[in-house]
């Protein structure tokens, strides 16, 4: 058991799991219709009326009217419904305010961020030593974070449902397993129970499974001494971390939709900050990813809509699904550094229908990935300090106050039933325009201090990435076969 107690050590920070308790919303949402100012039609191009009320909080749930058939995807191919993690209809109860909750999330996510960009950064140096055919470092671990949003899908003969988080930044799928060998942190539906299931199987190590292991996780798997089993282990950004057996199992996404022998990580010992779920799917681009893994049937294409408020249900749509005209692509570039994130072309913003003209430069020396585990979008500072100009001009008759964390531009509110803010408009290769929703252009915990929701990177050389706020309320389609990232305007509430 050398390797297993190996990656036992992966263990080095408790963290007290939180997040489980929580209940309540950090988001920004907007009622749209009800409050949209026409003024000759002109302001409606340039702005968003929101109601204040909507942007603060939902520290109470009002559930989405939506229901499971009008939630939006083909007939034909499965559609799972999406939750965010802290939803206030969720069982559980919140035990934070809402200041130190918003607190929490801006930290997860700078963690989530600086291990993505040094992930990156050791892959170029990897590169470098690579050609000058030096000694390889030693991988600084998985560099992802845990994600925002969640789906239900079953595991095991008989099947059990699960709730698990979804993450395009991360391939392997894993989930907590009975006997919790080392540790299980608490999670609302009971723990996966191998034994219990007649399709789950062991995958032997040094075999070319187990052998996959190291691209997806960036961690050499072990092998378990006494019985040969493959152990894997993968650590996130915010050094959560899961360690288990590498196994088989049959994964059903829909009744139609069912995945024998599905590659995954049945977990013996885990730590972080997963909110309750039962473990993650990893929606990237390596090919242990549930993408990969299901493309003879799905095609490599994906699609999902991120609800706007954390009450309201979204959903994750597997293989090609009707597109409409509206749904306009970028491609998705491949990227030397790393082939497990999906890059895209950002060029360009608008703020109040007015474009920026951030130089094509600066967008080509940072790169640009698409994330949905990141909460912020962040920029190169020579795009982000443009666009907050913008936005504070536009914004100019209402208080600033004081930052919170990354976010530097926020407002004390608390004076106003509705505000008017600027619509954002971000472009990308080859020119087109995508509008970000009301829903992600603020963010809040209190009416005394709402915040843009973008913010800077340290560096115009760190990867820019296009964060889950910015995606809220938006069609996002994931053709990894025609090679496009699709954009169009989302129905998910
Ligand atoms: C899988 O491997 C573990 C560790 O060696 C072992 O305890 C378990 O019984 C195995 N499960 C099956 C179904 O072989
Ligand atoms: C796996 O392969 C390595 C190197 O070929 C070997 O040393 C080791 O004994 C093998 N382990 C098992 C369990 O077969
Ligand atoms: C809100 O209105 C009150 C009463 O007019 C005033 O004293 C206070 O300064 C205002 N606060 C802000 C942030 O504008």
């Amino acid at each position: 058991m050398g390797a297993f107690t190996f990656f036992l050590r992966l263990s080095f920070t408790s963290y007290v799991l939180l997040l489980v308790f929580i209940s309540c919303s950090e988001s920004v949402s907007a009622e749209k219709g009800e409050g949209e100012i026409t003024d000759g039609g002109l302001h409606n191009l340039r702005t968003h009326a929101i109601r204040l009320s909507s942007v603060v909080l939902e520290a109470t749930c009002s559930p989405s009217p939506l229901t499971s058939t009008s939630i939006k995807g083909s007939s034909t191919k499965p559609s799972l419904k999406i939750l965010h993690k802290h939803n206030p209809c969720s069982k559980s109860k919140r035990t934070k305010s809402s200041e130190n909750l918003l607190m929490d999330i801006l930290q997860q996510d700078r963690a989530r961020v600086e291990s993505v960009q040094h992930r990156l950064l050791d892959d170029v140096r990897k590169d470098l030593l690579k050609s000058s055919k030096a000694k390889l470092p030693a991988q600084s671990g998985r560099s992802i974070g845990t994600g925002n949003y969640i789906v239900r899908v079953g595991f095991g003969t008989p099947k059990k449902d699960l709730t698990l988080i979804f993450d395009t930044g991360s391939d392997l799928t894993w989930i907590q397993c009975e006997p919790c060998a080392k540790a299980c942190y608490s999670q609302q539906d009971p723990i996966f129970d191998p034994s219990k299931s007649t399709s789950y199987s062991n995958i032997t190590c040094n075999t070319t499974e187990c052998n996959k292991l190291k691209s997806a996780t960036g961690i050499t798997p072990g092998c378990s001494a006494s019985t040969s089993a493959c152990i894997y282990g993968i650590q996130y950004g915010d050094q959560s971390f899961s360690v288990g057996y590498f196994a088989h199992e049959t994964l059903t996404i829909s009744p139609s939709d069912v995945f024998p022998k599905f590659l995954f990580g049945c977990g013996q010992n885990q730590e972080g900050l997963f909110a309750g779920a039962a473990g993650l799917i990893g929606l990237g681009r390596d090919t242990l990813s549930l993408v990969s893994q299901t493309a003879s049937k799905y095609g490599r294409v994906f699609s999902y809509c991120l609800p706007s408020r954390t009450s309201s249900i979204g959903y994750l749509a597997l293989g090609q699904t009707g597109i409409s005209s509206s749904v306009k692509f970028t491609p998705m570039l491949s990227d030397s550094r790393s082939a497990g994130f999906y890059f895209i072309r950002m060029t360009d913003f608008s703020v109040g229908g007015r474009k920026l003209g951030i130089p094509n430069s600066v967008f080509t020396t940072s790169s640009t990935i698409i994330d949905s585990g990141t909460v912020i979008t962040r920029l190169p500072p020579s795009a982000y300090t443009p666009l907050r100009t913008a936005f504070r001009n536009a914004m100019s008759k209402y208080p600033l106050t004081d930052p919170i964390s990354i976010l530097d531009t926020c407002y004390d509110l608390t004076n106003y039933t509705t505000v008017l803010i600027p619509k954002i408009g971000m472009f990308y290769s080859p020119g087109i325009m995508v509008d970000v929703d009301p829903s992600g252009i603020l963010i809040a915990a209190t009416a005394s201090q709402v915040c843009l929701a973008f913010a800077p990177n340290t560096d115009d050389g760190d990867v820019a990435i296009l964060g889950n706020t910015q995606q809220k309320n938006l069609e996002v389609i994931y053709d990894v076969a025609k090679g496009r990232v699709g954009f169009g305007p989302g129905s998910c509430g």
